[in-house]
Formats: structure tokens, sequence, C-alpha cells
């Protein structure tokens, strides 16, 4: 799996972001506030936002939604 730089002024890189994603960050702003990343230039901002939208997509839609048998 590669691991790109996705923030250049900050030194932020995708494992980074994902790892954050995966512990419960949910937003582009949460990533700003835990790493920095998207703080600088702004460039790297729509990189944050698609990794963010991509991982909410990819996760299962609710919990709750699972199927009970009974017993
Ligand atoms: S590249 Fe991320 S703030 Fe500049």
């Amino acid at each position: 799996m590669s691991n790109r730089l996705v923030c250049l002024c900050n030194l932020v890189d995708e494992n980074e972001i994902i790892s954050l994603l995966k512990r419960g960050a949910t937003s582009t702003s949460d990533i700003q506030q835990l790493t920095r990343a998207g703080t600088s230039c702004g460039k790297c901002l729509p990189v944050i936002d698609d990794l963010v939208s991509e991982f909410k997509n990819k996760r299962p839609k609710d919990q709750q939604k699972k199927l009970d048998f009974g017993s």
C-alpha cells in the first residue's frame, strides 16, 4: 500500500490521516486539528476532503442494522 505525502507544509501523510479516521475522526476539520494538515497554504484540503469522504463511504452504514435472529 502506498503512503503518499498529503500535506507538504506540515508533513502529514495519507496513512496518518486514515489512521485518525479509523480512530474516530469524522471530518476535515478533525484532521486539521489533530495534525495541522491543511492549516498553512490549504492546497491539500481537497485531498483531505476526498480521504474523509472515501473513508465514510467505505464504513459500514449503521451498526444497528445488523440482523437479529433472536434466541
Ligand atoms: S500542503 Fe497542506 S497546508 Fe500546505
